[in-house]
C-alpha cells in the first residue's frame, strides 16, 4: 500500500493509477509529440479511454460511468497528463466540466441520456462560460437565452471552449435576465447538431495543442426547457460548483506535468557531464532538482486533499472551494516551476524538440489560465478566509 503523508491509498486506488499508467505510457506518450506537432484531436486514444472507464471515473455505474472516487479521478488524471497535457484536458473536461453538473444538477432524463453518452466514452462533452468580453468576470456575459414556450432561443457566441470543435453536447450558460446580473444566469444542456449552432476556427494554441478548442456561436437556437440544469438564475452558481469540481482536475493535470519534468531531470542529471562531474553534483542542478521534488510533493498533497474534501462534500454537501482553488493555484504554479527549471537544466536540449521538456514547459502555462487564473484563485482563497470582497 502506499501512503503520501497522510493519504493512504486503496487496492482500488492502485489499482486505477497502474492501468492509468500503463495505458498512458504505452499508447500516449509514444504519440504526444506527433499530435502536439499537428494539433490533431487524439480520436482513437480519447476513445479508448472511454472504454476503459476514464471519461466518467466518478460517475455512478448506472449511467455509464466507473463509480469510483474523487481520488482515483485524480490519481488517474495524473498519470495520463504525465504522458500528454492534452489527453489530460479532454479527459478532465469529460468528467468534471461536463459530467459532474450533470450528476449534480440534472434530471434523471439529462443523466441517463447526457451524463451516459459522455462518462461511457460514446461521445466528447464541453463547457462553454467565457465569452469574448467574459473571461475573470464569468457573470457579465451577454450571451441572451429567451423563454418561448417549451424551449429557449439561444443567441450568442462563447470563446475559448475546450472540445468544441468535436463535442456531441455542451454546457452553455447563457442570461436569461440581465438585470439580475450573476443571478439571472441559466445553464442548459445544448446538442451540436441542431440548427442555430455553428463551431468557429479553432484557436492556435501555445500548448495542449492537440486538445481543440474554438469558439462557439449560437443564432436563434433552439434549446427544450427539460435541457436546463437546475431552475432558471441558477447558472452561475451552478457554474461556480462545477469550477470547483474542475479545478482540482486541473490540478491533478499540472502535477503530472510536473512529475514529467521532474523525472527527466533527475535522468539527465544523473547522466550528463561536465567539468568531469555528473551535472547533478553541483549545486547549481541539484538545488533546482530539491526545490522542484518539494514543491511537487507540496502540491499532491494540496490536490490529494482537495480529492479528499470533494468526496466528503458528496455526504455532507459542504463546499470546497477553498481546497480546490489552493490546490489549482499552487499545483499550476508549481507546473510552471518545475517545467521553467527543467528546460534550464536540459539547457539547449530542453529547447529542442527532440525531447519532451519544451512540450511539458508550453503545456505547463495552461494551467494558470484555465479554469479561473492564478489571480483568479488568490482572489477566491482571500474572499474564503477575509469574507471581504
Ligand atoms: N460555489 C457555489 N456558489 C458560488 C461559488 C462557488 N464556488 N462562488 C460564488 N458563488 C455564488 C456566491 O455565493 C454568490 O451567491 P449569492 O448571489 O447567493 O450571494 C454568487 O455565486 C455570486 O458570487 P460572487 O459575488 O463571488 O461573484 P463574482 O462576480 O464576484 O465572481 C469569481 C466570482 C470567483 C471571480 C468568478 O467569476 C470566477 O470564478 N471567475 C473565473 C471564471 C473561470 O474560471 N473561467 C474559466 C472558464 S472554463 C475554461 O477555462 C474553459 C475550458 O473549457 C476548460
Amino acid at each position: 500500500m502506499t501512503s503520501y503523508g497522510m493519504f493512504q491509498l486503496s487496492p482500488e486506488h492502485e489499482m486505477i493509477r497502474q492501468a492509468a499508467r500503463d495505458f498512458a505510457q504505452k499508447e500516449i506518450a509514444p504519440i504526444a509529440a506527433q499530435f502536439d506537432e499537428t494539433g490533431e484531436f487524439p480520436s482513437k486514444t480519447i476513445k479508448k479511454m472511454g472504454e476503459m472507464g476514464f471519461m466518467g471515473i466518478e460517475v455512478p455505474e448506472e449511467y455509464g460511468g466507473a463509480g469510483m472516487d474523487t481520488l482515483a479521478y485524480v490519481l488517474a488524471l495524473e498519470e495520463i497528463s504525465k504522458a500528454d497535457a492534452s489527453h489530460g484536458t479532454i479527459m478532465s473536461v469529460n468528467n468534471s466540466l461536463f459530467c459532474h453538473g450533470l450528476l449534480k444538477f440534472g434530471s434523471e432524463d439529462i443523466k441517463k441520456k447526457y451524463a451516459y453518452a459522455i462518462a461511457s466514452g460514446q461521445a466528447i462533452g464541453a463547457y462553454a462560460l467565457t465569452e469574448p468580453m467574459s473571461g475573470s468576470d464569468a457573470g457579465n456575459m451577454r450571451s441572451r437565452a429567451v423563454r418561448q414556450g417549451d424551449h429557449y432561443v439561444l443567441n450568442g457566441r462563447k470563446s475559448w471552449v475546450t472540445s468544441a470543435p468535436v463535442a456531441e453536447y455542451i454546457v452553455v450558460f447563457s442570461m436569461t435576465d440581465p438585470e439580475k446580473k450573476q443571478r439571472g444566469i441559466t445553464a442548459f444542456v445544448i446538442e451540436t447538431d441542431k440548427p442555430g449552432f455553428q463551431r468557429g476556427k479553432k484557436e492556435p494554441k501555445l500548448g495542449i495543442r492537440a486538445s481543440a478548442t474554438s469558439e462557439i456561436v449560437f443564432e436563434d437556437y433552439h434549446v427544450p426547457v427539460e435541457n436546463r440544469l437546475g431552475e432558471e438564475g441558477d447558472g452561475f452558481k451552478i457554474a461556480m460548483t462545477v469550477l470547483d469540481a474542475g479545478r482540482i482536475g486541473i490540478a491533478s493535470q499540472a502535477l503530472g506535468i510536473a512529475e514529467a519534468a521532474y523525472d527527466a531531470s533527475v535522468a539527465y542529471a544523473k547522466e550528463r557531464e561536465a567539468f568531469g562531474h555528473k551535472i547533478g553534483e553541483f549545486q547549481g542542478i541539484s538545488f533546482k532538482l530539491a526545490d522542484m521534488k518539494t514543491r511537487i510533493e507540496a502540491a499532491r498533497l494540496l490536490t490529494y486533499n482537495a480529492a479528499l474534501a470533494k468526496e466528503r462534500s458528496k455526504k455532507n454537501d459542504e463546499r470546497y472551494t477553498l481546497e480546490a482553488s489552493m490546490a489549482k493555484l499552487f499545483a499550476s504554479e508549481t507546473a510552471m516551476f518545475v517545467t521553467h527549471a527543467a528546460v534550464q537544466i536540459h539547457a539547449g536540449l530542453g529547447y529542442s524538440k527532440e525531447l519532451p521538456v519544451e512540450r511539458y514547459f508550453r503545456d505547463a502555462k495552461i494551467t494558470e489560465i484555465y479554469e479561473g487564473t492564478s489571480e483568479i484563485q488568490r482572489m477566491v482563497i482571500a474572499r474564503m478566509e477575509t469574507g471581504l470582497r
